[in-house]
This record gives structure tokens, C-alpha cells and sequence, in this order.
């Protein structure tokens, strides 16, 4: 296809909405579609580039979901059948037995800054600046401060085999995602890590890695005795097996990933942090294990989360702003532990569902209703 001439970035968005609806050849129902779902163009521009539209993803509400002895129904944006239902059922089992208990970690974020050609003695440098470079840093986290977090620590390592060191700064990022503040301020503290310790910029940036941000969630269920028996065998599969484990976490992820999707946070730093623990020993495994234990079914989930409840596209998209509001406007942490409840809810249903009867049975029903709707379209 020829790009487009003036290009895309020099239009107005009706412009490119235009040129959109012509260049993918819509179809009158296509074009009908795409104009009711995709008003509010506007925020589409103020929130990314060349914004043509909407791509609508439907948001249901996972009901009954006890976390903490609060019941949530929890928002969640998905394009994928069968997800809410059994984030549903799982949350209906745990409800019986009192549901989840959960909890996350203060909401510590950490950037990176790599220096190429530091000398030898960049550590006792470090430690000599050490105090200088702290008050600085603490400088350019004033409100953040003032709201109860800012910075946590400064550190060094060197990288095996490269001639580059890197510089942590550590910053509680409150209830905001922390991704613009913290490349500020490692961006900031550039010149001044370059001059303390004698190394030349090669990049800063925030990790997403959110290592330093554990959450969990913990159930305990009354359960047949075979059943719980096969559950924790299919749980120490994904432990054994890589593959499995892929779409064991894939299944969690299915419930955190729509839940962060309706609440406006970044599903890729939270998935990329996830897997990336997932793999952490070596081997890919289950990010959550299931043990039969005196007469009852013991569930648990560990993972990174750092969700956002303030800032970015959370503070700017009406949608998510909703979501929250109906979750009752949680903090950070908070909102972390109902996503790790959610995740390890949605596992057990994929689980139970798998070692029962299967998962095509209710996969199959909704697979009836996309057909029967596309027949009332004439498609
Ligand atoms: C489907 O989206 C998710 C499952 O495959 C998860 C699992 O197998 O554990 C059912």
C-alpha cells in the first residue's frame, strides 16, 4: 500500500479517520461499526499518535471475587470467551470457603542507568558521593515525598563481561505506575552518576522487571478428595513441565491481564515482569501451586504486579477511572492483591474445568452465541 501523502502524523484525526475507513476498504457495517465505537476521537489523539479510532475490546464484571473479607465485582476487558465465567465460578468456590487472602508489597520501582568505561575504583567513588547523590535524587522526588514515598536506594553492579556498570535508584512510586518519574529522574541524575563515578552515559531508563513489587494471594477450599487430588497433580505439572507452564500462567494471566486492561494499566511491563519471574530460576514454571491438605485444597500465588491506580493512562481514560471507582477506588497495593486473587481464581477454574470435564464444554456455548450473532448480522 502507499503511505499516505500528506502523511498521517500531519492530519487532523477526522482526516485520518477518513483515510482509514477508505484504505482498509470498510464495508458499509464495518463503517457503521467503527463510527458508533469510536467517538470520542479526541482522547484516541491525546492518548497515542496517528490515532485513527477505537479498537474495542469488550468489558464484563467478574462477580463475588472476596478478597480480604471485601467482595469485589471486578472489571475486566477481554476479547477472549469464557475468561469472565470462570473467573466467576472461581471466585464463587473460594467465596464459599471465605474467600482470598492477599497482600503486596510497598509499591518499590527502580531505574537503571548503564555507564560505559567506569575505572576501577567506581565503587569507592560511589560510596564517597554517596550522600550528595542521595539528596539529589531526593531533590527531584519532592511530591512524591511528600505523599509518603520517594526514594528507597542507590546501588551499583557491574555487568559480566561488558564494560558497563549500572546504577539502581530504588523510588516508591506511591500509587502511580512510576514509569515517567522514574526516567526523569534517571535521565536527571545522569550527569551528576557520570562525574561521581567517571563513566560515560550509555542509557537510563526505568525496569520493569518489578522484582522489588512481590504480590501473592492464598485460598483454602473444600473440595472432593480426588478432585483436590488431581488439581495438585495438574499444579505440579506446570512446576515439572515448560510448556504446560506456559499455559498455566497464561490462564492467570487471562484474569490480570483484563482486569489491568479495564483499570487503563500497561498489560506489556506487567506481563514481561511476570514471565520474566516465571522464569527466574532457569526453568519456566507454574506461578502458582495447589497442594491437598487436611481434607481440603491449598491454593497459592506469587508474582511481580505493579499496577497503577493514579497517572497515565489511568488518570486520563474514563473507562478506567470506572473500573476503579466501581473496585472502590483502591490504593496500589490494594488493586495488586485483588489482581493476584483474580489470577489464582481464574486458575483454578482452567484447572478444575481441565482435570473434569474439560474446557470445550463451556467454550462450546459461547462459541453458539458468536455464531448465532454473526447469523443476525448476515455474515
Ligand atoms: C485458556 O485461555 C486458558 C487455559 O488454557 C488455562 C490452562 O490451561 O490452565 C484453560
Amino acid at each position: 500500500m502507499e503511505r499516505p501523502d500528506p502523511p498521517l502524523r500531519k492530519r487532523s484525526p477526522a482526516d485520518r479517520r477518513t483515510w482509514w475507513l477508505q484504505a482498509a476498504g470498510a464495508t458499509p457495517n464495518q463503517t457503521r461499526f467503527f463510527e458508533n465505537t469510536g467517538q470520542e476521537l479526541g482522547l484516541a489523539d491525546a492518548l497515542i499518535e496517528n490515532a485513527v479510532g477505537w479498537m474495542p475490546v469488550p468489558l464484563g464484571v467478574a462477580s463475588g471475587l472476596v478478597v480480604n473479607g471485601t467482595s469485589y465485582e471486578v472489571p475486566m476487558a477481554t476479547e477472549e470467551p469464557s475468561v469472565i465465567a470462570a473467573a466467576s465460578a472461581g471466585a464463587s468456590v473460594a467465596a464459599r470457603a471465605g474467600g482470598f487472602t492477599a497482600g503486596a508489597s510497598a509499591p518499590v520501582m527502580r531505574a537503571q542507568v548503564f555507564l560505559e568505561g567506569c575505572p576501577g575504583d567506581a565503587e569507592t567513588r560511589l560510596e564517597a558521593a554517596r550522600r550528595h547523590l542521595e539528596a539529589e535524587a531526593r531533590s527531584h522526588l519532592v511530591s512524591m515525598e511528600r505523599r509518603g514515598g520517594g526514594f528507597r536506594g542507590l546501588s551499583m553492579a557491574r555487568l559480566a563481561g561488558l564494560e558497563v556498570a549500572l546504577v539502581r535508584l530504588d523510588v516508591d512510586v506511591r500509587d502511580a505506575m512510576g514509569a515517567n518519574l522514574l526516567n526523569t529522574l534517571a535521565e536527571a541524575m545522569t550527569p551528576s552518576l557520570e562525574k561521581a563515578l567517571g563513566g560515560k552515559k550509555l542509557m537510563a531508563i526505568l525496569s520493569n522487571d518489578a522484582g522489588l513489587r512481590p504480590a501473592w494471594a492464598e485460598v483454602k477450599l473444600t473440595l472432593d478428595p480426588d478432585r483436590a487430588r488431581r488439581i495438585t497433580l495438574a499444579s505440579a505439572v506446570a512446576q515439572a513441565d515448560g510448556q504446560r507452564a506456559v499455559t498455566h500462567n497464561k490462564g492467570i494471566m487471562n484474569g490480570i491481564t483484563a482486569m489491568a486492561l479495564a483499570t487503563g494499566n500497561d498489560t506489556r511491563a506487567l506481563e514481561s515482569a511476570v514471565h520474566s519471574f516465571a522464569g527466574s530460576s532457569g526453568t519456566y514454571k507454574g506461578l502458582s501451586r495447589w497442594t491437598a491438605e487436611g481434607g481440603g485444597l491449598h491454593g497459592r500465588i506469587d508474582l511481580p504486579l505493579a499496577l497503577a491506580t493514579v497517572g497515565g493512562s489511568v488518570g486520563v481514560h474514563p473507562t478506567a477511572q470506572m473500573s476503579l471507582q466501581l473496585l472502590g477506588n483502591p490504593d496500589s497495593p490494594t488493586l495488586c492483591s485483588i489482581a493476584a486473587a483474580l489470577g489464582l481464581a481464574q486458575n483454578f477454574a482452567a484447572l478444575n474445568a481441565l482435570v473434569g470435564d474439560g474446557i470445550q464444554k463451556g467454550h462450546m456455548a459461547l462459541h453458539d452465541r458468536r455464531s448465532a450473532w454473526l447469523k443476525d448480522q448476515g455474515r
